[in-house]
């Protein structure tokens, strides 16, 4: 099947073949243009822009993004990215020594490191929920969840929407819902939901919620949303204290030190984009694509696991690979990766996690049928 938009609308390199939208996204010509757009402007008169202009552009864009994802316009801020929102949060919170805070085993390693810093400095003890192996199934997801709140009783509750590297999306209302049930506070990571499923915040009822926009809605990199709850906003400042510091919390984050912010005044051109190609439609369409991404690489290496049961697919497909691709270790997933760059010039991420290696697919506009055709090729020949 052809692709839904021409690859010629970003500045892909065509001599790559492109299958991990995921990790950073990939922004569209016309978005970078915007973007341009604004530097421009802030160059023609540095301080009409930073003392006169900005203020006003970055909440109209907030309160773009904000229309969005469902929040109020004065709970919503704009971070550079998923990390940065969440060492916000995680640098603001004041628990009780010994408090603990709970992940899943499937966190983003980054947000891992971020606890491990911020827990260890304030003594909680980090408890990681150890998700089934695949497939993952609703069910399973929630029923360790359960367990592990009714054992724990945890302060802090950090959940993923989306995990990266299984690229499986969770049962996410089920599982704020049964955290905030047991009194804990808790925080999603939503760091590719933007544009990559549906996204309310509000409905969510989290107590912050981090979105990057970079993924999965065209953005330019650096541009991601932190949405914060009524009764959280006046707790939580940025990790950079600026002169808003105690002004609320658009103060506090709109402006941390000069610099460039041109990707969140140009988020809105990425959503224009996205809309462009569909919106639902397009997000209808690339989990579509991965169903059938996944279908198809499941059918063609033997022995491959699906990460998880149908229902839980967005716009990542990703498999656990058979032990004839080696013993898993990250060493081995990182040379895989590097195989199939080096040797037949496909970009897919391969991890290691939970002791197995996992290979994520991911769909969008730009992607064909042939796309995955060539990586499952490349995968023959390395597996023979
Ligand atoms: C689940 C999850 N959380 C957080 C991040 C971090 O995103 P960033 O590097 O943009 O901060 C990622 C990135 O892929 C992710 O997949």
């Amino acid at each position: 099947m052809s692709s839904l938009a021409p690859r010629s609308l970003w500045t892909l390199d065509p001599s790559v073949c492109f299958l991990n939208h995921g990790s950073f996204g990939a922004t569209p010509r016309a978005v970078l243009a915007a973007q341009r757009g604004f530097q421009e402007r802030l160059e023609a008169e540095p301080v009409r822009f930073f003392v006169r202009e900005l203020p006003g552009l970055v909440r109209g864009a907030a309160a773009e993004l904000a229309a969005f994802v469902d929040v109020d316009p004065e709970g919503l801020v704009f971070v550079d990215n998923a990390t940065t929102g969440v060492n916000a949060v995680l640098a603001s919170l004041r628990l009780p020594r010994d408090a603990v805070v709970l992940c899943l085993s499937h966190v983003y390693n980054a947000v891992a490191q971020s606890l491990h810093r911020h827990g260890g400095r304030g003594g909680w003890r980090v408890v990681h929920v150890n998700l089934p192996r695949a497939p993952l199934t609703e069910t399973g997801v929630l029923t360790a969840f359960d367990a592990a709140l009714a054992r724990h009783k945890p302060s802090l509750v950090v959940v993923d929407h989306i995990v990266s590297a299984a690229g499986v999306v969770l049962p996410i209302h089920e599982l704020v819902r049964r955290a905030k049930a047991t009194g804990a506070r808790v925080l999603v990571d939503a760091a590719h939901s933007p544009g990559q499923v549906p996204l309310n915040v509000r409905a969510l009822g989290a107590d912050w919620v981090v979105g990057n926009l970079h993924k999965w809605l065209f953005a330019p990199k650096g541009a991601a949303i932190l949405a914060v709850a009524a009764d959280q906003r006046a707790d939580l400042h940025p990790t950079v204290i600026s002169h808003g510091y105690r002004q609320g919390l658009a103060a506090e984050f709109d402006f941390t030190g000069t610099r460039d912010v041109s990707a969140w005044l140009a988020a809105p051109a990425g959503l224009k984009f996205w809309r462009s190609l569909g919106g639902d439609a397009l997000m209808e369409a690339n989990q579509a694509q991965a169903r059938r991404f996944r279908a198809r690489l499941v059918e063609a290496v033997p022995g491959a696991i699906p990460a998880c049961e149908e229902a839980m697919v967005g716009a990542m497909a990703a498999i656990v690979l058979p032990p004839s691709f080696g013993e898993p270790s990250f060493a081995r997933a990182l040379a895989l990766h590097d195989r199939l760059f080096d040797e037949f010039s496909v970009e897919v991420p391969v991890s290691f996690l939970d002791g197995a290696l996992w290979l994520r697919v991911s769909a969008q506009a730009y992607v064909q049928d042939a796309d995955l055709e060539r990586l499952i090729t490349a995968l023959g020949q390395i597996n023979r």
